[in-house]
């Protein structure tokens, strides 16, 4: 036998061992092999496609770890749409659906019809289709007719097999919802977390954020699951008579089928399936929204046919959203990194829609006053299909005569600066910056990590010692730690103590950029950073910028440009910048010898004011471009005002410059002076 055909052999033979495997581990949940034994399996495979490109097919196991990067995802076209279901919500409505039935299909009272209830997931719809056996595409539901080619990411599912086994039909489109575990969204948003990367709010939203990835790597490092519901084109017409049996068959072919499926008997079988799984919602490990009942006899539901989007031979049976009522025992602020202040409810724990809850967010001070919420409070908590609960109201009724209303702390709990309220309520910040000790830790986190200055070896677990045991302060203090402070902490021994001293001596001399983003200023990130930079060259420059100059640059904005300014003026945050620069840091200059003196702009000087509707412009790109000119461009015309900008249908502004004199320009005139 020739090398590559005994290559070819042995492909075959570790493709399907490892895809049963899959099976046994991910529908079965009965693994025979440890994760170890799995993993050498995984990697003679790899050994074997590297040696033999031609074996790579992209039906083969090692697909399912993703593949390179895409720039966007292309379109598919569904050959049968993909439809959305109609609500149901009470008794009446579940009786009514299946007497439609009955008159839509000319059939008599007496008789009862079959249904298949299965629990509605609360995930994203995908269509998966096998052509000869194998998987050749996998699309994203869309607007129903066309949806997005999630082909690689969709392999990455090892739950859902790769290739069919003989007497499968020859075109088998399955239909099912991908999702993502209560166990695996805990673990992902744990990583997610320890990384300093975005949490997710609830299972659905990380099951969609994963699947819409473009690099199917990050897809194949998610904990996706998926189950099969129903079936899009198939070639063989006979496959199954019912909804039931065809489940049964997609079983047996290896596709993943809510085991939770039950054959049930007319409207009331429908009644008493949907109270018995109501009953074990909470301990099923994946978030379920309803349940669905569906037509079980095939000829009957292609004589039902369809309303709209959704057939009519099926029914989605939704679960009210939980409410309960308890008592609030405190409300709270925490501080996070930078500086956010967000104030918690801390509740008498209650049991709401399958979870403890002792704590939910009021999000901010406005929320507070929608609410009305005191402590003392009873208060109605909802938890709806997603997983985190809300209060929706405060029974008065209940209120304690002796109650007070809660009063928003204009001082920062932890370090006592003030606290500074924007957007009308929405966004408190403590004023605090790097001095303030609840964000100490988180600031310095920051600063360590990779995109900042990338200290390699400085853990979250180290910082939170360095802090606590107070040999660390600020940011600045990292640059004044001895190898005896590092050797002496425990888990460290001379070489990793080294290792560290070193990464941190490394990390001294950087550039501008990352040493920017790593101060931690309100919503300054990587790229406005990187912007900051570019323009004002130097850390001096920057910090003597003032709010004009600040907004005048293409990303940024008044919110943005005042966080900055701000920042800049808080003496500890200078100070802390000043060490940083006396314990040795450095940053690469950057030539902007370019930058004109903000004094010798055309328009220096100026107030302007704008008003009206631009027809060739946003308001906002005309403020942007007159403020590159130099000009301050404000909201109200006042005495102050040298100019005013008259757009269409402008209002008492325009009238309040003719009164005052001021001079007024249309936008032709406004485009003339950008020109110029
Ligand atoms: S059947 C023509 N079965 O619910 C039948 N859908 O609200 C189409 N869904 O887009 C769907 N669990 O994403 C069906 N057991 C289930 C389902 C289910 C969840 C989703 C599906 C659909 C949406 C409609």
């Amino acid at each position: 036998m020739s090398d590559f055909s005994s290559a070819q052999q042995r492909h075959a033979a570790l493709s399907a061992e490892i895809e049963a495997h899959n099976r046994l581990y991910y529908t079965q949940d009965a693994p025979t092999i440890t994760d170890f034994e799995y993993d050498r399996l995984m990697q003679a495979l790899l050994a074997l496609e590297s040696e033999h490109p031609s074996l790579l097919t992209s039906a083969s196991p090692s697909q399912r770890v993703g593949s390179a990067p895409r720039d966007e995802f292309t379109q598919i076209r569904h050959e049968k749409p993909m439809l959305s279901l109609s609500n149901g919500f009470n008794d009446d409505d579940i009786f009514e659906f299946d007497r439609r039935l009955h008159k839509e299909l000319g059939q008599p009272e007496e008789t009862v019809f079959d249904y298949v209830a299965e629990p509605k997931l609360d995930g994203l719809a995908v269509s998966v289709l096998y052509e000869n056996g194998q998987f050749k595409y996998a699309a994203t539901r869309g607007d129903g007719k066309v949806g997005e080619d999630i082909t690689q990411n969709v392999k990455t599912i090892r739950s859902l097999p790769l290739s069919l086994p003989a007497g499968a039909p020859d075109r088998l489109e399955v239909r099912g919802e991908v999702f993502m575990s209560h166990a695996g969204f805990s673990k992902l948003n744990a990583a997610q977390a320890d990384a300093e990367k975005k949490v997710f709010v609830n299972p659905r939203n990380a099951a969609a954020g994963s699947l819409r990835q473009l690099d199917s790597k990050i897809t194949a490092s998610r904990p996706l699951d998926i189950f099969i519901y129903s079936l899009g084109v198939i070639s063989d017409e006979t496959f199954a008579m019912t909804h039931f049996d065809t489940l049964e068959r997609l079983g047996a072919l290896g596709f993943p089928i809510c085991p939770l499926r039950e054959r049930v008997t007319g409207a009331q079988g429908c009644l008493d399936y949907f109270s018995s799984l109501s009953k074990r919602r909470s301990a099923l490990d994946y978030e379920i929204d309803g349940i669905v009942y569906k037509l079980d006899r095939l000829d009957w539901q292609r004589a039902a046919g369809f309303i709209a989007k959704a057939p009519r031979w099926a029914l989605a049976h939704k679960f009210p959203a939980q409410e309960k009522s308890t008592i609030v025992r405190d409300i709270e602020v925490q501080v996070g990194r930078t500086g956010a202040i967000t104030p918690v409810a801390r509740l008498e724990p209650l049991f709401v829609g399958g979870v403890t809850v002792s704590n939910v967010t009021l999000h901010n001070q406005s929320e507070i006053a929608r609410l009305g919420i005191r402590v003392g409070d009873t208060v109605v908590v909802r938890r709806a299909g997603d997983v985190i609960p809300q209060i929706v109201s405060v029974n008065l009724d209940k209120r304690a005569a002796n109650s007070v209303a809660y009063e928003f702390p204009t001082a920062c709990p932890v370090c006592g600066s003030g606290i500074l309220v924007e957007g009308e309520g929405v966004i408190a910040r403590c004023s605090g910056g790097l001095s303030c000790a609840a964000q100490v830790k988180q600031a310095i986190k920051h600063f360590v990590s990779r995109k900042a200055m990338d200290i390699d070896g400085m853990g979250d677990k180290i910082v939170d010692v360095l802090v606590d045991d107070k040999r660390i302060g600020d940011v600045a203090d990292l640059y004044a730690l001895s190898f005896e402070q590092i050797v002496s902490l425990e888990g460290f021994a001379d070489k990793s103590a080294q290792n560290l001293i070193e990464s941190i001596a490394k990390s001294r001399h950087t550039e501008l950029p990352r040493l920017l983003y790593a101060l931690g200023i309100p919503q300054v990130g990587e790229s406005t950073a990187e912007q900051l930079a570019n323009t004002f060259g130097s850390m001096d420059a920057l910090a003597d910028a003032n709010v004009d100059r600040l907004e005048s640059l293409p990303d940024i904005g008044p919110i943005v440009a005042d966080n900055i300014v701000r920042f800049f003026d808080q003496d500890s945050n200078r100070l802390v910048i000043q060490s940083l620069f006396d314990r040795g840091v450095t940053y690469d200059e950057i030539d902007i010898a370019d930058l004109p003196d903000p004094d010798s702009l055309p328009m220096a000087g100026k107030t302007i004011v704008l008003t009206g509707t631009l027809s060739s412009l946003s308001r906002s790109d005309a403020k942007k471009k007159l403020q590159a000119l130099g000009a301050k461009v404000t909201g109200s015309v006042s005495k102050k005002t040298d100019m005013v900008i008259v757009g269409s249908d402008a209002g008492s502004k325009a009238a309040k410059a003719e009164e005052l004199g001021i001079d007024m320009l249309d936008e032709d005139a406004l485009l003339a002076l950008i020109e110029a």
